[in-house]
């Protein structure tokens, strides 16, 4: 089987400045991997990589054996929810229209919503706790709204493989729930997927792998051994650390990340 990603000494510089050097890792199953570093580490550089959105100035990306970014057909497997996405707000796009769109690029020509289509869309929503705002008009959304809208969107493309880009910002706790649900489902039905994160705190329990990341690759590996003060801290450059309250794992020294 070949490996669902894999980066081999992934180099890419924008504008002449290095943002990522020596990356090199290898995911050969199904991971709830969660992608940890400070801000401007270069967490959504590496994510666009994967999604083919930008090609590395040098080493290779592959996912599922393919380059993503000269073979677009590998866009189709992969689920991506941008940190920051603006859809223009003069785009008369319902909120039905948003998602439906996740299904529709992952079909092959001729693209043709059906019925189960907008079935399974609903329920994507419903999951999400979007439904309600089904015939809204995107714009007229709040962030947090949008956030899920397009979570949403990611999911209803059927992806072997998610990528959530800090997921959680604007989320309300309630609706933390529903995306940590959806999570740990897809995961349970075998879709791969990445979550970017600056505070692993919501999804700690649940990860299968950690790769901290500050413009290099600090560490990638089972969760026991990369949570280690002294690789947290070379990551965020500061002290980090975990404890347990109540049973449930918190990360600190984050808050002037906040
Ligand atoms: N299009 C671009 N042009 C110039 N510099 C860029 C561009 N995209 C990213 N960078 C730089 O690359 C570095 C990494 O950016 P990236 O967005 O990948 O970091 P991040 O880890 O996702 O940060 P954050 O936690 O703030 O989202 C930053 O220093 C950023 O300024
Ligand atoms: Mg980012």
């Amino acid at each position: 089987m070949e490996p669902l990603i894999e980066l081999e000494n992934v180099y890419i510089e924008i504008e002449g400045v290095p943002i990522l050097s020596d990356i090199c890792f290898t995911i050969n199953r199904p991971e709830l991997l969660l992608v940890l570093g400070p801000n401007g580490a270069g967490k959504t550089t590496l994510l666009k990589l994967i999604v083919g959105i930008l090609k590395p100035s040098s080493g290779s990306v592959r996912v599922l054996g393919k380059d993503p970014y000269r073979d677009r057909s590998i866009r189709r497997l992969i689920g991506y929810t941008p940190q920051r996405e603006r859809i223009d707000p003069r785009m008369p796009m319902l909120v039905r229209d948003v998602i439906l769109m996740g299904r529709l690029l992952s079909k092959t020509p001729p693209r043709i919503i059906t019925y189960e289509d907008e079935e399974e869309a609903l329920d994507i929503a419903r999951r999400l706790g979007v439904d309600k705002l089904w015939s809204e008009p995107y714009s007229h959304l709040s962030s947090g709204q949008q956030q899920k809208v397009l979570i949403a969107r990611a999911l209803a493309s059927r992806p072997k493989i998610l990528l959530l880009d800090e997921p959680f910002s604007a989320i309300d706790s309630p609706s933390i729930k529903d995306i940590i649900d959806m999570i740990r489902e897809e995961y349970s039905k075998d879709v791969c997927i990445i979550v970017v994160l600056h505070d692993a705190t919501p999804l700690i329990e649940y990860a299968t792998k950690i790769l901290l990341l500050n413009r290099r690759l600090i560490a990638y590996g089972d969760v026991e051994d990369t949570l280690d003060e002294k690789l947290l801290e070379e990551t965020y450059m500061r002290p980090v650390h975990f404890y347990t309250r109540n049973g449930v794992k918190f990360m600190g020294g984050m808050d002037s990340h906040a």
